[in-house]
């Protein structure tokens, strides 16, 4: 799993501790893709997990977009928060383009009791979330962005026709391991500058509200006018 940018052992245990005790789901996925290796690093951490239940709970979230499910941590975090708020009527839409990926957040899905709240989207997330902007126009409450970040914005537009006014987004990565704040590695780096111009462009744009945080490795978050 990833950690907080800045924050020591000692800091992130007290994080850690100062949250409620993860649902044995989630405690199961993380131990599970811990076990993968260094590739773990893409699951977000469980301060960010509590994290996105909260926002999940501010928004009264019952329609979700999720673009980037891996093993299906953040996925169960929101999905149990959803049910729990709105029963069988909560749905969360799950992009990736990695089918091995699904079957993995299936079992974790299925141990949390929600995997009947869940509308698996295998593919490319550019294409879905231009399918899901037609699908469900201005329906969605929350939309979490955790895929290839050259493709944020892309995300990002398509993400606005299928927020309802109020509907929050929430980018995570914004901080790319602090290198967005370095302009040589947003000169050659692809992902950095993405990111940068991303975050440059939400400050200025009429169409949301927006708060740029430190949470993790970088949370945006922004609400649609
Ligand atoms: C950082 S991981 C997501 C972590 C997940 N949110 C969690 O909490 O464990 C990024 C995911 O995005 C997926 N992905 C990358 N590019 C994609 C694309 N173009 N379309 C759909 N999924 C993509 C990857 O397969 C991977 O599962």
């Amino acid at each position: 799993m990833s950690r907080s940018i800045g924050l020591d052992e000692t800091l992130t245990a007290y994080v850690r501790n100062a949250n409620r005790a993860e649902h044995p789901a989630l405690e199961a996925c993380r131990t599970f893709t811990d076990n993968m290796g260094q590739i773990s690093r893409m699951q977000i951490s469980p301060e960010q997990g509590a994290f996105l239940q909260m926002c999940a709970r501010l928004v009264q979230a019952r329609t979700v977009v999720e673009i980037g499910v891996f093993t299906g941590y953040s996925s169960t975090a929101m999905l149990l928060t959803m049910k729990e708020l709105h029963g069988e009527a909560a749905k969360l839409y799950a992009c990736d383009i990695n089918a091995d990926y699904f079957r993995q957040a299936t079992r974790f899905w299925d141990q949390a009791g929600v995997t009947g709240q869940v509308d698996m989207r295998q593919g490319d997330a550019t294409e879905t979330a231009k399918q899901l902007a037609t699908e469900i126009p201005g329906q969605a409450d929350l939309i979490f962005v955790d895929a290839d970040k050259a493709n944020y914005d892309t995300y990002y537009e398509a993400g606005l026709a299928i927020l309802r006014p109020g509907g929050l987004f929430l980018f995570d990565n914004v901080l790319w391991s602090g290198d967005v704040a370095d302009p040589r590695k947003r000169e050659g780096d692809r992902d950095t500058a993405a990111l940068y111009q991303l975050a440059e462009k939400i400050r200025e744009d009429e169409r949301v509200d927006m708060a740029f945080t430190a949470i993790g490795d970088g949370i945006l978050m922004a609400t649609k006018r």
